[in-house]
């Protein structure tokens, strides 16, 4: 094999390694931004008239079936004085809303069966659906002003949240709490009680157990899929290469014989390739070495 030969075939295994790469990269974190986006504007479409303190359901269209969400509204006064429990989520009094504004809109998502394709945790598998809640400035016009996120501070005790109240099934392991930040970064947090995570922001929440067995059969299979084409590749290789020569060195034998039979007066078809003397049989023979075609249709 020449050397610009080599050279192709090394980089399409290059690019089919980087497509590869491609496929399994994740997109999660656009398409959250995304859903946050329109959960908010289906909000305001669909509740016009709010009354402070009562809970919404908001409905949303059949692309989004498994998904729920839940809206209040209320005075950032009474928040700050009583807090507010619901759901998994128990808010504490004392936890102050920034930017200080009268109203806000507590946004509550369970991405239930959606969870995994917006969040995932490498090398650990979510025991929950993702739970969310988010904040938002709350106006006159609008049941949230979705331009308008408010963060909390926590002057007292931390946000509870408590998934018991979600069917679990964590056998061995201890599960661990995770929070998904807005930037779409991991952190991790020992429960403080069972199956009780602290929070100190909103955000969005689940609890993940290592994922051993699913770990170590994914890296199996991927270590043995590259192995098995490296592998492959090389003996391939060294096959041809192995086989040329053998063809070379045996046309040799046969030409010096050729030769010394033709100098007998016998005749017989020659061709001269660079500086080899070869008999017509051996280009045949030759012919079928590696071709780059073969290549593309993998
Ligand atoms: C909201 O939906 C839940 C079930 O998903 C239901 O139990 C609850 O009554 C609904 N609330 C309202 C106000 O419709
Ligand atoms: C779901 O449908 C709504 C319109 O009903 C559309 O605005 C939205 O982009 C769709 N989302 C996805 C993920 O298909
Ligand atoms: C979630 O479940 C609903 C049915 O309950 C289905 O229509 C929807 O396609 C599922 N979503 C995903 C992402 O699998
Ligand atoms: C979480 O708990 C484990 C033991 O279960 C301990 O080894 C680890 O240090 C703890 N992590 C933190 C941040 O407390």
């Amino acid at each position: 094999m020449d050397h610009q030969k080599w050279w192709q075939v090394k980089s399409l295994f290059v690019s089919l390694m980087f497509l590869s790469s491609l496929v399994k990269g994740s997109k999660s974190y656009e398409d959250h931004e995304s859903l946050e986006n329109f959960l908010c504007k289906q909000v305001n479409k669909e509740i016009v008239k709010p009354r402070t303190g009562v809970f919404y359901n908001i409905s949303l269209p059949s692309n989004y079936t498994g998904i729920k969400v839940r809206v209040v509204r209320l005075r950032a006064a009474s928040f700050f004085v009583r807090g507010v429990s619901f759901s998994l989520f128990n808010i504490p009094p004392h936890v102050v809303p920034q930017p200080n504004r009268k109203r806000m809109t507590i946004l509550y998502e369970n991405l239930g069966n959606w969870s995994s394709h917006y969040y995932n945790v490498p090398n650990y598998k979510m025991l929950t659906p993702v739970f969310g809640f988010t904040a938002y400035t709350s106006s006159e016009s609008a049941f949230l002003d979705d331009n308008e996120k408010m963060n909390f501070i926590i002057e007292g005790n931390p946000i509870k949240i408590r998934f018991s109240h979600v069917g679990l099934h964590a056998k061995n392991d201890t599960p661990i709490c995770v929070k998904f930040s807005d930037d779409g970064s991991v952190e991790f947090k020992n429960m403080t009680k069972p199956y009780v995570c602290e929070a100190y922001s909103t955000g969005h929440y689940t609890l993940v157990v290592p994922s051993h067995k699913e770990k170590s059969e994914n890296q199996r299979f991927n270590k043995g899929l590259v192995l098995g084409f490296v592998i492959g590749f090389v003996g391939l290789v060294v096959l041809v290469l192995v086989l040329v020569a053998l063809v070379k060195a045996a046309d040799r034998k046969r030409i010096r014989k050729f030769e010394r039979n033709s100098e007998g007066g016998e005749p017989f078809d020659t061709f001269w390739i660079g500086e080899t003397k070869l008999p017509l049989a051996s280009m045949i023979r030759t012919q079928p070495v590696l071709e780059n075609d073969d290549f593309a249709h993998y």
